[in-house]
Protein backbone atom coordinates (compact mmCIF):
# COMPACT_ATOMS: atom_id res chain seq x y z
CA UNK A 1 0.00 0.00 0.00
CA UNK A 2 1.34 3.39 -0.93
CA UNK A 3 0.61 6.94 0.41
CA UNK A 4 -2.15 8.69 -1.35
CA UNK A 5 -0.48 11.47 -3.90
CA UNK A 6 -2.16 14.43 -2.16
CA UNK A 7 -3.33 16.73 -5.67
CA UNK A 8 -2.38 19.75 -4.58
CA UNK A 9 -3.01 20.93 -8.40
CA UNK A 10 -6.22 19.64 -8.75
CA UNK A 11 -7.69 20.91 -5.22
CA UNK A 12 -6.21 25.12 -6.12
CA UNK A 13 -7.96 24.54 -9.64
CA UNK A 14 -11.29 24.03 -7.40
CA UNK A 15 -10.45 26.81 -5.22
CA UNK A 16 -9.74 29.21 -7.80
CA UNK A 17 -13.17 27.93 -10.37
CA UNK A 18 -14.90 28.50 -6.60
CA UNK A 19 -13.33 32.22 -6.44
CA UNK A 20 -13.91 33.04 -10.07
CA UNK A 21 -17.61 31.95 -9.52
CA UNK A 22 -18.09 34.53 -6.26
CA UNK A 23 -16.26 37.15 -8.37
CA UNK A 24 -18.56 36.24 -11.36
CA UNK A 25 -22.03 36.81 -8.83
CA UNK A 26 -20.56 39.79 -7.18
CA UNK A 27 -23.43 42.69 -7.57
CA UNK A 28 -22.63 44.64 -10.37
CA UNK A 29 -21.97 47.80 -8.07
CA UNK A 30 -18.99 45.99 -6.59
CA UNK A 31 -15.95 46.34 -8.57
CA UNK A 32 -13.77 43.47 -8.98
CA UNK A 33 -11.05 42.74 -5.99
CA UNK A 34 -7.87 44.04 -7.00
CA UNK A 35 -4.24 42.87 -6.27
CA UNK A 36 -1.45 45.15 -6.26
CA UNK A 37 1.92 42.78 -6.70
CA UNK A 38 5.25 44.37 -6.34
CA UNK A 39 8.16 43.28 -7.46
CA UNK A 40 12.10 44.96 -6.95
CA UNK A 41 14.32 43.54 -8.93
CA UNK A 42 14.89 40.88 -11.34
CA UNK A 43 15.11 37.40 -9.25
CA UNK A 44 14.49 34.80 -11.49
CA UNK A 45 12.69 32.75 -8.99
CA UNK A 46 10.27 35.60 -8.17
CA UNK A 47 9.51 36.32 -11.62
CA UNK A 48 7.98 33.57 -11.94
CA UNK A 49 6.04 33.34 -8.71
CA UNK A 50 4.66 36.78 -9.83
CA UNK A 51 3.88 36.22 -13.42
CA UNK A 52 1.70 32.80 -11.89
CA UNK A 53 0.06 34.95 -9.34
CA UNK A 54 -0.60 37.76 -11.82
CA UNK A 55 -2.15 35.55 -14.43
CA UNK A 56 -3.40 33.08 -11.42
CA UNK A 57 -5.66 37.16 -10.82
CA UNK A 58 -7.11 37.72 -14.04
CA UNK A 59 -8.20 34.17 -14.80
CA UNK A 60 -10.21 34.44 -11.43
CA UNK A 61 -11.94 37.64 -12.25
CA UNK A 62 -9.77 40.12 -10.40
CA UNK A 63 -8.16 43.06 -11.28
CA UNK A 64 -4.32 43.10 -11.30
CA UNK A 65 -1.54 46.01 -10.62
CA UNK A 66 1.54 44.99 -11.52
CA UNK A 67 4.68 47.84 -10.05
CA UNK A 68 8.27 46.89 -11.37
CA UNK A 69 10.84 48.29 -9.46
CA UNK A 70 14.42 48.54 -10.35
CA UNK A 71 17.34 46.45 -8.33
CA UNK A 72 18.41 49.97 -7.04
CA UNK A 73 15.15 50.96 -5.82
CA UNK A 74 16.08 52.50 -2.24
CA UNK A 75 13.57 52.19 0.63
CA UNK A 76 11.81 55.43 0.75
CA UNK A 77 11.10 55.14 -2.93
CA UNK A 78 9.34 51.52 -2.20
CA UNK A 79 7.51 53.33 0.71
CA UNK A 80 6.26 56.04 -1.04
CA UNK A 81 4.80 53.59 -3.29
CA UNK A 82 3.35 51.00 -0.40
CA UNK A 83 2.04 54.72 1.15
CA UNK A 84 0.40 55.53 -2.32
CA UNK A 85 -1.13 51.94 -2.63
CA UNK A 86 -2.65 51.82 1.58
CA UNK A 87 -4.32 55.24 -0.26
CA UNK A 88 -5.70 54.09 -3.33
CA UNK A 89 -9.19 53.09 -2.60
CA UNK A 90 -8.89 50.80 -5.92
CA UNK A 91 -6.50 48.34 -4.23
CA UNK A 92 -7.66 46.13 -1.96
CA UNK A 93 -4.63 43.72 -1.56
CA UNK A 94 -0.91 44.32 -1.41
CA UNK A 95 1.78 41.64 -2.07
CA UNK A 96 5.66 42.63 -2.09
CA UNK A 97 7.49 40.05 -3.54
CA UNK A 98 10.05 39.05 -1.13
CA UNK A 99 13.04 38.59 -0.95
CA UNK A 100 13.59 42.54 -1.37
CA UNK A 101 17.15 43.68 -2.44
CA UNK A 102 20.01 43.82 0.31
CA UNK A 103 19.56 47.48 0.64
CA UNK A 104 15.60 47.12 1.74
CA UNK A 105 14.54 46.30 5.11
CA UNK A 106 11.83 43.77 4.41
CA UNK A 107 9.92 44.21 7.68
CA UNK A 108 10.25 47.76 7.48
CA UNK A 109 8.26 47.37 4.21
CA UNK A 110 5.88 45.06 5.51
CA UNK A 111 4.57 46.79 8.21
CA UNK A 112 4.09 49.52 6.28
CA UNK A 113 1.70 47.91 4.38
CA UNK A 114 -2.56 48.96 5.88
CA UNK A 115 -3.04 45.59 7.94
CA UNK A 116 -6.73 45.27 6.12
CA UNK A 117 -4.78 45.15 3.04
CA UNK A 118 -2.26 42.74 3.86
CA UNK A 119 -3.12 39.81 2.04
CA UNK A 120 0.33 38.01 2.43
CA UNK A 121 -0.45 37.78 6.13
CA UNK A 122 2.63 38.83 7.46
CA UNK A 123 1.86 42.19 9.20
CA UNK A 124 2.68 41.99 12.98
CA UNK A 125 -1.03 42.71 13.52
CA UNK A 126 -1.91 39.96 11.45
CA UNK A 127 0.70 38.05 12.59
CA UNK A 128 -0.81 39.10 16.41
CA UNK A 129 -4.26 38.47 15.52
CA UNK A 130 -4.20 35.11 14.20
CA UNK A 131 -1.84 34.12 17.56
CA UNK A 132 -4.41 35.46 19.79
CA UNK A 133 -7.25 33.21 17.82
CA UNK A 134 -8.59 36.58 15.81
CA UNK A 135 -10.17 37.54 12.79
CA UNK A 136 -6.98 38.10 10.12
CA UNK A 137 -5.36 37.78 6.89
CA UNK A 138 -3.39 34.41 7.27
CA UNK A 139 -0.25 33.59 5.63
CA UNK A 140 -1.09 32.03 1.91
CA UNK A 141 1.35 28.69 2.39
CA UNK A 142 0.25 27.65 5.68
CA UNK A 143 -3.35 28.43 5.08
CA UNK A 144 -2.89 26.23 1.88
CA UNK A 145 -1.44 23.49 3.60
CA UNK A 146 -3.76 23.35 6.42
CA UNK A 147 -6.56 22.69 3.76
CA UNK A 148 -5.17 19.56 2.34
CA UNK A 149 -4.53 18.83 5.76
CA UNK A 150 -8.78 18.92 6.69
CA UNK A 151 -9.47 17.39 3.31
CA UNK A 152 -7.58 14.49 3.38
CA UNK A 153 -7.85 13.39 6.96
CA UNK A 154 -10.71 15.77 8.21
CA UNK A 155 -11.09 16.46 11.98
CA UNK A 156 -7.19 16.77 13.02
CA UNK A 157 -8.02 17.18 16.81
CA UNK A 158 -5.45 15.35 18.98
CA UNK A 159 -3.27 14.60 16.44
CA UNK A 160 0.68 14.82 16.95
CA UNK A 161 2.05 17.60 14.28
CA UNK A 162 5.76 17.98 13.99
CA UNK A 163 6.51 21.47 11.68
CA UNK A 164 10.12 21.62 10.64
CA UNK A 165 11.31 25.00 10.05
CA UNK A 166 10.64 28.22 11.97
CA UNK A 167 10.10 30.86 9.55
CA UNK A 168 7.73 33.72 10.07
CA UNK A 169 6.30 32.58 6.29
CA UNK A 170 5.18 29.19 6.58
CA UNK A 171 6.44 27.41 10.33
CA UNK A 172 5.35 30.19 12.71
CA UNK A 173 2.11 30.19 11.48
CA UNK A 174 1.38 26.79 10.31
CA UNK A 175 2.43 26.10 13.93
CA UNK A 176 -0.39 28.80 15.17
CA UNK A 177 -3.46 27.47 12.71
CA UNK A 178 -2.47 23.73 13.92
CA UNK A 179 -2.82 24.63 17.55
CA UNK A 180 -5.98 26.49 16.28
CA UNK A 181 -7.10 22.94 15.01
CA UNK A 182 -6.10 21.27 18.44
CA UNK A 183 -3.15 19.06 17.26
CA UNK A 184 -0.29 18.84 20.15
CA UNK A 185 2.19 20.95 17.76
CA UNK A 186 6.01 20.58 18.07
CA UNK A 187 7.76 23.45 15.64
CA UNK A 188 11.49 21.45 15.30
CA UNK A 189 14.42 23.36 13.45
CA UNK A 190 18.16 22.79 12.57
CA UNK A 191 19.17 23.07 16.31
CA UNK A 192 16.96 20.28 17.56
CA UNK A 193 18.12 17.40 19.21
CA UNK A 194 17.18 14.41 17.33
CA UNK A 195 15.33 15.65 14.73
CA UNK A 196 14.45 12.22 13.37
CA UNK A 197 12.99 10.94 16.11
CA UNK A 198 10.85 13.86 16.84
CA UNK A 199 10.05 13.73 13.20
CA UNK A 200 8.79 9.77 14.00
CA UNK A 201 6.75 11.22 16.68
CA UNK A 202 4.52 12.67 14.25
CA UNK A 203 1.27 11.67 12.72
CA UNK A 204 1.64 14.95 10.64
CA UNK A 205 4.89 16.28 9.59
CA UNK A 206 5.02 19.34 7.58
CA UNK A 207 8.75 19.93 5.98
CA UNK A 208 9.54 23.99 5.53
CA UNK A 209 13.21 24.17 6.14
CA UNK A 210 14.60 24.59 2.12
CA UNK A 211 16.53 21.75 2.34
CA UNK A 212 16.64 19.23 -0.73
CA UNK A 213 15.09 15.99 0.41
CA UNK A 214 16.16 16.63 4.14
CA UNK A 215 13.55 14.58 5.65
CA UNK A 216 14.49 10.68 5.06
CA UNK A 217 11.95 7.49 4.72
CA UNK A 218 12.92 6.31 8.24
CA UNK A 219 12.16 10.10 10.39
CA UNK A 220 8.33 9.20 9.00
CA UNK A 221 6.16 6.89 10.63
CA UNK A 222 4.15 4.23 9.02
CA UNK A 223 0.67 5.91 8.14
CA UNK A 224 1.44 9.34 9.04
CA UNK A 225 0.34 12.21 6.51
CA UNK A 226 3.66 14.57 5.06
CA UNK A 227 3.48 17.85 3.89
CA UNK A 228 6.30 19.11 1.68
CA UNK A 229 6.71 22.71 1.50
CA UNK A 230 10.09 22.91 0.08
CA UNK A 231 10.61 23.88 -3.43
CA UNK A 232 14.11 23.28 -4.58
CA UNK A 233 15.83 22.65 -8.33
CA UNK A 234 18.62 20.19 -7.75
CA UNK A 235 21.23 18.74 -10.32
CA UNK A 236 20.53 15.56 -12.18
CA UNK A 237 22.89 12.69 -13.43
CA UNK A 238 22.25 13.71 -17.06
CA UNK A 239 22.94 17.38 -16.47
CA UNK A 240 19.57 18.37 -16.15
CA UNK A 241 18.09 19.89 -13.30
CA UNK A 242 14.60 19.29 -11.10
CA UNK A 243 12.23 20.74 -8.73
CA UNK A 244 12.80 18.82 -5.60
CA UNK A 245 11.34 19.14 -2.05
CA UNK A 246 12.39 19.07 1.49
CA UNK A 247 11.21 15.32 1.84
CA UNK A 248 12.81 11.95 0.37
CA UNK A 249 9.45 11.15 -1.62
CA UNK A 250 10.67 7.90 -2.93
CA UNK A 251 11.22 6.59 0.36
CA UNK A 252 8.56 7.98 2.30
CA UNK A 253 5.34 7.39 -0.30
CA UNK A 254 5.37 3.84 -0.10
CA UNK A 255 4.70 4.04 4.27
CA UNK A 256 2.97 7.14 4.67
CA UNK A 257 -0.66 7.47 4.47
CA UNK A 258 -0.63 10.64 1.90
CA UNK A 259 2.12 13.01 1.11
CA UNK A 260 2.51 16.26 -1.25
CA UNK A 261 4.06 15.87 -4.20
CA UNK A 262 6.38 18.57 -5.88
CA UNK A 263 5.43 20.16 -8.15
CA UNK A 264 1.99 19.78 -7.66
CA UNK A 265 1.73 19.71 -4.23
CA UNK A 266 1.45 23.04 -1.52
CA UNK A 267 2.89 25.37 -4.38
CA UNK A 268 -0.80 25.82 -6.20
CA UNK A 269 -2.41 26.24 -3.09
CA UNK A 270 -0.30 29.21 -2.36
CA UNK A 271 -1.44 30.92 -5.40
CA UNK A 272 -4.93 30.00 -4.68
CA UNK A 273 -5.03 31.41 -1.20
CA UNK A 274 -3.19 34.62 -1.99
CA UNK A 275 -6.61 34.99 -4.46
CA UNK A 276 -9.08 34.10 -1.13
CA UNK A 277 -7.29 36.39 0.86
CA UNK A 278 -7.46 39.35 -1.93
CA UNK A 279 -11.49 38.45 -1.97
CA UNK A 280 -11.60 38.35 1.83
CA UNK A 281 -10.04 41.77 1.97
CA UNK A 282 -12.10 43.41 -0.50
CA UNK A 283 -15.35 42.20 1.43
CA UNK A 284 -14.01 43.43 4.53
CA UNK A 285 -12.83 46.77 3.24
CA UNK A 286 -15.75 47.32 1.29
CA UNK A 287 -18.78 46.15 3.58
CA UNK A 288 -19.84 43.36 0.80
CA UNK A 289 -21.16 39.58 2.19
CA UNK A 290 -19.57 36.45 0.56
CA UNK A 291 -21.25 33.21 0.76
CA UNK A 292 -20.73 30.97 3.75
CA UNK A 293 -17.86 29.14 2.34
CA UNK A 294 -15.59 32.14 1.96
CA UNK A 295 -16.73 33.94 5.21
N1 LIG B 1 8.49 34.80 -1.51
C1 LIG B 1 8.38 33.46 -1.28
N2 LIG B 1 7.16 33.15 -0.79
C2 LIG B 1 6.49 34.32 -0.69
C3 LIG B 1 5.16 34.64 -0.26
O1 LIG B 1 4.36 33.80 0.15
N3 LIG B 1 4.83 35.96 -0.34
C4 LIG B 1 5.71 36.92 -0.77
N4 LIG B 1 5.30 38.16 -0.77
N5 LIG B 1 6.93 36.64 -1.18
C5 LIG B 1 7.31 35.35 -1.13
Amino acid sequence: MGAKIIDGKAFAAKLTARLAEVVQGLDTSITPPALAVVLVGEDAASEVYVRNKIRTTEACGMKSIEHRLPATTNQEELLDLITRLNNDDGVDGILVQLPLPPQIDADAVINAINPEKDVDGFHVVNVGRLGAGLPSLVPCTPFGSLMLLKDTLGDLSGLNAVIIGRSNIVGKPMAQLLLAENCTTTIAHSRSKDLPAIARSADIVVAAVGRPQMVKGDWVKPGAVVIDVGINRINTNNGKTRLVGDVDFDAIAPHAAAITPVPGGVGPMTIACLLRNTLLAASRRRHFDLPADFA
